[in-house]
């Protein structure tokens, strides 16, 4: 039998099934793997689980069977756009607890819902969750992130999809504004505040039908916050992204994940191993991804402006140092920040040649490619070699874009049944105020955080604890009281 690598298999097992590892008992023959394999399982998050245990039935749905040879996992990627979609929605169980009781208090019917992401088989089960809710919904999604299969599933489902491979972005401006001017939305679901901002700038007048937006990315509130503080945001926006279920799993493991996943399939299974790795950006996104590459063997630096997040760097066990110092000695840059210009050209000529530059936040030219002048991106490209002028040639990924969400399947299926947990959350929230709203910025009850981990817990064969006593908190009983009554 061929050794288990732990670095081969996450790859190839995370980018066939999309299925999140991060969260997930694997079921191995623990003496054939060794301790070293087991050890890097565990640093992404798995619980190992030795072959021959008893596993709880209630369960095998979180467990991922490593005694079967990756070679013969079938290739989710190769399913039809309806098979996907299945395959998917079996492994979003908490999406579908948390719909089932939005539909006891809160009626959807006539709801119109535009919703502006990724579309990926998880989106496509969020999308088909609303309209089975009675909803009226469609979709935008631009080409670079798109997944051709299941727009026209969707459509053959009788849910509008505005996207086109072929569309200049003049075109798919229009497609954007096309399906405004369909949906008439009510509720907008958005990513990085992109539709939002399109209806208030361009459709002033469906704004007065709008019962509230949901926005799902770090990128997306910034944006919402600027307009807030411009004075213009005058709608209610729930930070869907801000709740802890969100960042806390999409952010913090999904991205990480799937960014290493997608990047050992482009550069090579073992591409962590020996590597002199800088992470720019040690937010959740970028910490997800400094420890999976160091669980691969990496040598991680971590880059961070925030002098008190780069020292939560170096409590993690990572070198924080200057981006200047950084570059030049990396094999591979990444960054992680989602603010424009992080990589500077500057950076760029001070890079090593042929060394490996990559984004794993996304936003539009987080990399200064914009400052390149014969650049321009081709859509789902993996890698490129990219002449700097009076610099190296370094090798770009996914050209500078989200890697994951460009040429990968994007953020795993467990994770976004998280994220569209809180997405349904939010929706229903708006739906249960209607009406007596405050426009601007709002965070999500803590309630749903834990609503939602209780049947993400329970999904798993696991739970939380519980209290044997009132744990109560009475401000009266101070130690000095306590050691009066004891003289006494
Ligand atoms: N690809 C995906 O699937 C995916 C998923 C979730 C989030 N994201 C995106 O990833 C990006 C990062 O997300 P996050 O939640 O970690 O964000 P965050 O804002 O919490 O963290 C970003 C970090 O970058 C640092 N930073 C900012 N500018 C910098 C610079 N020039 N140099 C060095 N450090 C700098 C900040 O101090 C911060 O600590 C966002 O754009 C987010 O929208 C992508």
């Amino acid at each position: 039998m061929e050794r288990f690598r732990f670095a081969a298999w996450a790859e190839e097992y995370s980018q066939k099934t999309n299925r999140s590892l991060a969260g997930t008992r694997l079921r191995i023959d623990t003496e054939a793997a060794g301790e070293n394999e087991l050890m890097r399982a565990r640093d992404w998050g798995m619980v190992v689980l030795p072959a021959g245990q008893d596993t709880d039935s209630s369960c095998m749905e979180a467990t991922i069977d490593a005694t079967v040879p990756v070679d013969k996992v079938p290739d989710a990627r190769k399913l039809s756009g309806a098979e996907a979609m299945a395959f998917a929605q079996n492994h979003m169980p908490v999406l579908d607890a948390v719909m089932k009781d939005a539909l006891q208090h809160v009626d959807f019917t006539g709801i119109s819902i535009a919703v502006c992401l990724i579309l990926e088989p998880k989106t496509a089960i969020l999308l088909r969750q609303l309209k089975a809710a009675g909803a009226k919904v469609g979709a935008y999604c631009g080409a670079e992130a798109n997944d051709e299969r299941v727009a026209e599933q969707l459509r053959a489902e009788g849910i509008p999809v505005a996207y086109n491979p072929d569309w200049t972005p003049m075109q798919a401006h229009q497609g954007a504004l096309d399906l405004l001017d369909e949906l008439k939305p009510n509720i907008i679901i958005d990513d990085g505040a992109s539709f939002a901002r399109l209806a208030a700038m361009e459709r002033p007048e469906l704004m007065a039908d709008i019962i509230g937006v949901a926005e799902e990315t770090t990128s997306g509130i910034r944006a919402f916050q600027a307009m807030q503080d411009a004075g213009k945001l005058s709608f209610p926006v729930i930070a869907v992204n801000d709740s802890m279920l969100k960042t806390g799993f999409d952010n913090a493991h999904g991205t990480g994940e799937t960014c290493v996943t997608t990047m050992q399939r482009i550069l090579g299974s073992d591409a962590f191993d020996g590597s002199r790795v800088t992470v720019v950006g040690y937010g959740p996104v970028g910490r997800g991804f400094a420890r999976r590459a160091r669980a691969l063997g990496a040598d991680v630096t971590v880059c961070d402006t925030n002098p008190v997040v780069a020292l939560q760097a170096v409590f993690d066990g990572f070198r924080a140092l200057d981006i200047d110092k950084a570059v030049p000695d990396a094999d591979m840059v990444v960054s992680a920040t989602g603010v424009r210009h992080t990589i500077a050209m500057e950076h760029m000529r001070e890079m090593r040649q042929g060394a490996v530059l990559a984004v794993i936040g996304g936003i539009a030219n987080e990399i200064a490619l914009d400052e390149l002048a014969d650049f321009h991106a081709e859509n789902k490209r993996e890698i490129r070699d990219l002449a700097i002028p009076d610099g190296p040639t370094i090798r770009l990924v996914s050209e500078g874009d989200g890697v994951n969400y460009t040429v990968g399947g994007g953020n795993p299926i467990e994770i976004m049944d998280l994220s569209f947990a809180v997405q349904a959350s939010a929706v229903t929230y708006l739906l249960e105020h209607r009406g007596d709203l405050e426009n601007g910025l709002q965070q999500l009850d803590r309630n749903v955080d834990r609503h939602i981990a209780e049947i993400a817990l329970r999904t798993r064969g696991y739970e939380p604890s519980h209290a044997v006593a009132d744990n109560g908190y009475d401000w009266t009983m101070t130690r000095f009281a306590e050691n009066e009554t004891e003289k006494e």
